[in-house]
């Protein structure tokens, strides 16, 4: 096995190598834009180490790597429309730097070429590979409609909210580990297990990029922070605090909740203190280290050499910890 940085490395300058100089240039720019911007691409890089993990080459993956990177790009030029962000990677959103007709158009051949990656392996694993990205990609597209619609709901429930950080966000990482073991053409137990391993993570790593969202530094984490409080994201710091909290407490973020009005800075303020005061913001962490602890069982049950299982456990515990 390689180091996370060497896999990084090699993902960043295959992707780097992608030339997007084509005309209509607002079509490809905004592409080569958000590329550009970098992110700190571990979906790629799960693919990459779950190759070796089933004991082939890293770079006979890369191509399903680059797929899998470039929908997650795709999916984030969308959510930053459907979210109202104007910030990404410390950058400026596609849809301010360019506009929303842009962001859509460009967004939607990002995704179009993620799968043409799928042409470079032959016919049994193509077939494998377009399956898993298509059941998976519908799947994003749920969990991201979700998101929305609990937007203007009052009452989720934290099943709904796991339910929908699983499709729009865990599927995906799973999908990218899955991958992996698919060009690798290991065993479907082992394949199912990854898959498995990557979803808990996934769960984790949702449930820290929405603390992150309220707890963490904007320069750098790269987003706007409240931007989910300012938009009424059903969060589980949000639903926790609910069941939390005492019914003046319930009562004063329901109805900072029910309204996009108001002085913005106040309610990114006191939200944050409320998600502190319920202790919604110690229970989130716990929750994560939950799920990372489940998809690190899960690890453990696999029949992979114990030196291989170590990068994988090494990275798990870097996400759980990160402020990125
Ligand atoms: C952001 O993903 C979208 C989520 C699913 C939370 P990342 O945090 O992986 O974004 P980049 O690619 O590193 O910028
Ligand atoms: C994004 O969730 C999930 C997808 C892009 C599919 P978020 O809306 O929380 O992601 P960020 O915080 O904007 O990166
Ligand atoms: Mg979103
Ligand atoms: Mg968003
Ligand atoms: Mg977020």
């Amino acid at each position: 096995m390689q180091s996370i940085v060497k896999y990084k490395e090699q993902i960043s300058a295959f992707i780097e190598s992608i030339s997007l100089d084509r005309s209509p240039k607002d079509l490809y720019d905004p592409i080569s834009y958000i590329l550009s911007l970098g992110g700190k691409q571990i979906r790629p890089v799960l693919t990459l180490m779950s190759a070796e993990v089933f004991g082939i080459e890293a770079n006979k993956a890369i191509h399903a790597a680059t797929a899998i990177e470039l929908f997650h790009n795709f999916s984030l030029m969308h959510d930053d429309i459907m979210d109202d962000a104007s910030l990404r990677r410390g950058n400026a959103t596609v849809h301010e730097k360019w506009d929303v007709n842009t962001a859509i158009l460009s967004g939607d051949a990002m995704l179009i070429l993620a799968y043409q990656y799928f042409e470079e392996y032959e016919p049994e694993t193509f077939r494998d590979l377009a399956k898993l990205f298509s059941k998976t990609a519908i799947e994003v597209c749920e969990g991201q409609q979700w998101d929305i619609c609990f937007e203007k709901r009052n009452d989720v429930q934290i099943p709904e909210y796991l339910k929908m950080i699983e499709y729009k966000t865990a599927v995906l990482v799973g999908a990218a580990l899955k991958m992996g073991a698919i060009v690798a053409k290991t065993s479907e137990k082992n394949a199912n297990d990854i898959y498995d391993f990557g979803l808990n993570l996934g769960l984790a790593f949702q449930l820290q990029d929405d603390y992150l969202d309220a707890f963490g530094d904007e320069a750098t984490f790269g987003k706007t922070i409240g931007g989910d409080i300012l938009e009424n994201k059903k969060t589980y710091l949000y639903l926790k605090a609910l069941i939390n909290g005492t019914a003046e407490q319930k009562q004063e973020l329901t109805k900072y909740f029910s309204t996009t009005e108001g002085d913005e800075a106040a309610k990114i303020k006191r939200v944050k203190e409320l998600f502190v005061e319920t202790t919604s913001a110690t229970d989130s962490q716990t929750l994560i280290k939950d799920y990372t602890e489940k998809a690190l069982s899960i690890l453990d049950g696999m029949d992979i050499p114990a030196e291989k299982k170590e990068l994988l456990q090494v990275f798990s515990n870097e996400l759980m910890n990160r402020r990125v």
